[in-house]
Order: structure tokens, then C-alpha cells, then sequence
């Protein structure tokens, strides 16, 4: 499949086909596309948690609007966002500097960074699931190409969740979750603006 027909191809999937599992070779093709994802500086923001225990589903269906995808799909993907280990200075950080051959200049650099643009730890927050959602893009457009449904959820309650899957808020923060799977109804048409409403040339 070309680029921009998997583009054309993808849709959120509202219910996938409880039947059909994603062979392994495939979502792990998938997983890669996610961990070559870059991250602002590098730091490598986000850990996945990959659910699939149907009992846990059930558990988060009710946290995440109840919605349908969640218990069906194939694979349910739960993006953490780093918080604790990506302020500057760090031994996460220290390590991920060790391994890529850079020296104190980037650790003082990364510091004055977030300095100069975060004021608050939740502003530190956004900025590390961002790099989420970056990650989660890869992905989606990944299993498109390979002729595989998604659904981003964006709809559920944080803190619950973060309880439910015994996540450490003060270290790491859901930013989001992806279902993926097979598409059970065929999706509705796709609505976009125009391309001359959205893009403006400045020459
Ligand atoms: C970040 C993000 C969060 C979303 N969260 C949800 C969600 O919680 N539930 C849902 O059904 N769709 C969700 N969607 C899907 C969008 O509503 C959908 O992509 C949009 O309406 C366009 O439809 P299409 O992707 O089928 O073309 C989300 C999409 C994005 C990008």
C-alpha cells in the first residue's frame, strides 16, 4: 500500500472484530515504527504498556467512557509519558547521555531549556506527552500501511486509569491510549478541509 492510501485507509474504528488478532511478526513492526519515533532531545519520553488480558480491558472499558474499542480490539496500547526522569538533571538522563557520547554541555543545555520554557511541572507534563503523541502517530500510520484498524482514545479519566494500571503519577503520566485491530463495520466517509483552507503559501 502507498503512503497516502493507508492515510485514506486509516479511521477511528469505533468497534473492532473480537475474532481477528494481529499475528505478532506484524504488531511488532508496529512497536518499531513506534520506537524509531524521534523525541525532543532525544530523551525518549514514552514507555508503552501493551494490554492484553481481557480481564484488564474490562477493568479500563468503564474508566475510558466505556467506550467499545477498548474490549475488543487486538491490542490495546497505553502510552506513559516520563515526568520524574526527564527533569533536567537526571540519572535517566545521565545514562541516555552516556549511551549516545555526549558530555555535560547537553545535560546544561536540556536544563536551561526547561528553565527558559516550562514554568510548572504540569507545563513539563505536555511537553513529555507530546512526544506521545508523536509516537502514537508512527503507529496508527504503520498499522494502516500494513492494512491495520486504530482507534486513538483521548477520552478517558486519567487518574483512574494511572490507579487502575498502578502507574506512579509522580513518575510517569498516561497521555494516551490507542486500540488496534480489524474493523467489524466499514468506516464512515472522511471529512477534511480543503487543502487551500488549511495551507497558505507565503512566497
Ligand atoms: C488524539 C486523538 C484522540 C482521540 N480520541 C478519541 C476517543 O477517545 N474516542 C473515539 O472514538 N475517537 C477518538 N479520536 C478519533 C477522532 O475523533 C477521529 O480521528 C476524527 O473524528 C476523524 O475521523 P477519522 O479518523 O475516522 O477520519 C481521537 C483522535 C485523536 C487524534
Amino acid at each position: 500500500m502507498k503512503f497516502l492510501e493507508a492515510m485514506k485507509f486509516a479511521h477511528a474504528c469505533k468497534i473492532f472484530d473480537e475474532t481477528k488478532k494481529i499475528p505478532s511478526e506484524q504488531f511488532d513492526q508496529i512497536l518499531e515504527a513506534g520506537r524509531l519515533t524521534p523525541s525532543s532531545f532525544g530523551l525518549e519520553h514514552t514507555r508503552l504498556l501493551v494490554i492484553r488480558s481481557q480481564e484488564l480491558k474490562n477493568t479500563i472499558q468503564p474508566l475510558c467512557w466505556n467506550q467499545k474499542q477498548i474490549p475488543t480490539c487486538s491490542e490495546l496500547v497505553v502510552f506513559k509519558s516520563r515526568v520524574k526522569d526527564i527533569i533536567a538533571p537526571s540519572q535517566y538522563i545521565e545514562e541516555s547521555m552516556q549511551r549516545r557520547g555526549l558530555d555535560e554541555r547537553y545535560m546544561k543545555r536540556l536544563e536551561d531549556f526547561q528553565k527558559e520554557n516550562f514554568k510548572s511541572r504540569k507545563e513539563i507534563e505536555d511537553w513529555s506527552m507530546k512526544q506521545a503523541y508523536l509516537m502514537a502517530s508512527s503507529m496508527v500510520n504503520c498499522a494502516a500501511y500494513l492494512g491495520i484498524d486504530s482507534c486513538y482514545l483521548e477520552g478517558f479519566e486519567r487518574e483512574k486509569v494511572e490507579e487502575a494500571l498502578e502507574i506512579n503519577p509522580q513518575e510517569e503520566r498516561v497521555a494516551l491510549l490507542v486500540c488496534f485491530g480489524y474493523r467489524l463495520n466499514e468506516p464512515k466517509a472522511k471529512h477534511r478541509q480543503a487543502l487551500d483552507e488549511i495551507v497558505e503559501f507565503l512566497e
